[in-house]
């Protein structure tokens, strides 16, 4: 019998000359070592911006690839190649990459960013859009409005604690547009859930931070087994998170069948379910569609208005002129700015604009996988979940 070294060493040699075969197939990018590919030159934090470097490095062609350990990576580097791939060719581009810890042992399948493309994600889509489409969007209006009101005049109360300010509008504008649901003390309950599931959702995720990750093979060690905490710990975590999803849209229940609901995203799709689809289905699509709101909407919010005051102390003269066409409004009209002045506001629009592009809050996106191979000339075998998909919540 072959000795394990020899056995290692040819499974070795054999992924060396399936990488070298496939090569031509992927676009242009650094080739790192054999095996382990760029491990040990891909940095730790701030990635996007050695991507942004490699971009440019090979060939200016809008998009990169290497791999870390055998895992291929795409990076689409430029807007006319995202429009392209995951815009008009967002049947092969849309499906999500599962992790083992943050996705397969969490039990995330039904979570709007680890969902795979199939029905249920598009009638997420369906739900999200109806909800938030240009026109949708305008029901928020008041919302928005009034949360930023408070936050301006707590701002101007306490400036010292801007940060605390910026959270309380984020968590109390998607709450509102999720659940109508209306924080009135620091300490919300709600609130603090949604935040635990935000510290627990990153720390499930943190990249290189869980073995399994690595060696997913780990995820079948039986839960008792020495060194097998993890498995625990993703067990106590899914159950947290659907907690999470769980409390407010049975808070929205409770007040719909008292007559007392405010109309929001849960209430508006609990009332409207397609008759093809069981009360129990449509009440799960809801329940995690809901979730999803804060998750996407409050860290994202918080950390683009965090650069705006940042970049507005760094270039005073820019916040005097945004802050003339405001005032210009204020003057004119002796009101506070609305959501409909945006249009006679460009130097401020233009501002909002350049937050948005010199600090994106999520960088580098949410990752995407193919639900397709890439060769061209074989298109169809699905890449990316195995069949067992069906067990989570
Ligand atoms: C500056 C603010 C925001 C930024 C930069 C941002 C960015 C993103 C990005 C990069 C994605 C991933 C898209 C993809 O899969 O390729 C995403 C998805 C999503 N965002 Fe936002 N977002 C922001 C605010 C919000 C807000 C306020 C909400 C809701 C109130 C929201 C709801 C969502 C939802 C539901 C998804 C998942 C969509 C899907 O998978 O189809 N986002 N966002």
């Amino acid at each position: 019998m072959a000795s394990p070294l020899i056995v290692a060493v040819v499974v070795l040699v054999v992924a060396y000359l399936v990488s070298l075969r496939n090569r031509h197939k992927y676009p242009p990018g650094p080739k790192g070592l054999p095996v382990l590919g760029v491990a040990k030159e891909h940095p730790k934090t701030e990635f996007w911006k050695t991507y942004a470097e490699w971009g440019r490095k090979y060939g200016n062609i809008g998009f990169i690839s290497f791999h870390v350990l055998g895992r291929r990576m795409v990076v689409i580097n430029s807007a006319a190649v995202a429009e392209d791939l995951l815009g008009k060719r967002s049947l092969i581009y849309s499906d999500r990459p599962f992790p083992p810890m943050a996705g397969q042992l969490m039990k995330r399948e039904k979570s709007m960013f680890y969902i795979s493309y199939n029905e249920r994600f598009k009638t997420y889509r369906k739900f999200m859009h109806s909800s938030f489409n240009p026109n949708a969007s305008q029901l928020h209006w008041p919302i928005l409005q009034k949360q930023a009101r408070i936050m301006v005049a707590n701002i101007s109360k306490t400036p010292q604690n801007l940060v605390e300010h910026l959270r309380r509008n984020a968590a109390a504008t998607t709450m509102k547009i999720a659940y109508g649901y209306t924080i009135d003390k620091d300490r919300d309950h709600f609130v603090a859930l949604a935040e635990e599931g935000m510290r627990v959702g990153s720390l499930a995720g943190a990249p290189g931070k869980w073995l399994v990750d690595s060696i997913p093979a780990l995820k079948y060690l039986p839960d008792w087994f020495p060194g097998a905490g993890f498995k625990r710990q993703a067990k106590a975590w899914s159950d947290q998170l659907y907690t999470q999803s769980l409390e407010p849209h049975d808070w929205v229940k409770a007040q719909m069948a008292a007559g007392t609901a405010e109309p929001s995203f849960t209430s508006r799709l609990l009332e409207s379910r397609d008759p093809h689809v069981s009360e129990a289905e449509h009440d799960d699509l809801v329940l995690w569609t809901g979730g999803a709101i804060y998750a996407a909407g409050a860290d994202t919010t918080v950390s683009s208005v965090k650069t705006f005051y940042f970049l507005m102390m760094l270039h005073p003269d820019v916040q005097k002129r945004a802050q003339a066409e405001v005032d210009s409004i204020v003057a004119k009209e002796g009101r506070l700015p609305t959501i409909q002045d945006r249009p006679s506001m460009p130097y401020l629009d233009a501002v909002l604009q350049e937050v948005l592009r010199w600090a994106p809050p999520s960088p580098i996106g949410v990752f995407h996988c193919t639900s397709q191979t890439m060769n061209t000339t074989a298109t169809s075998s699905p890449q990316r979940r195995p069949s067992s998909r069906t067990s989570g919540r």
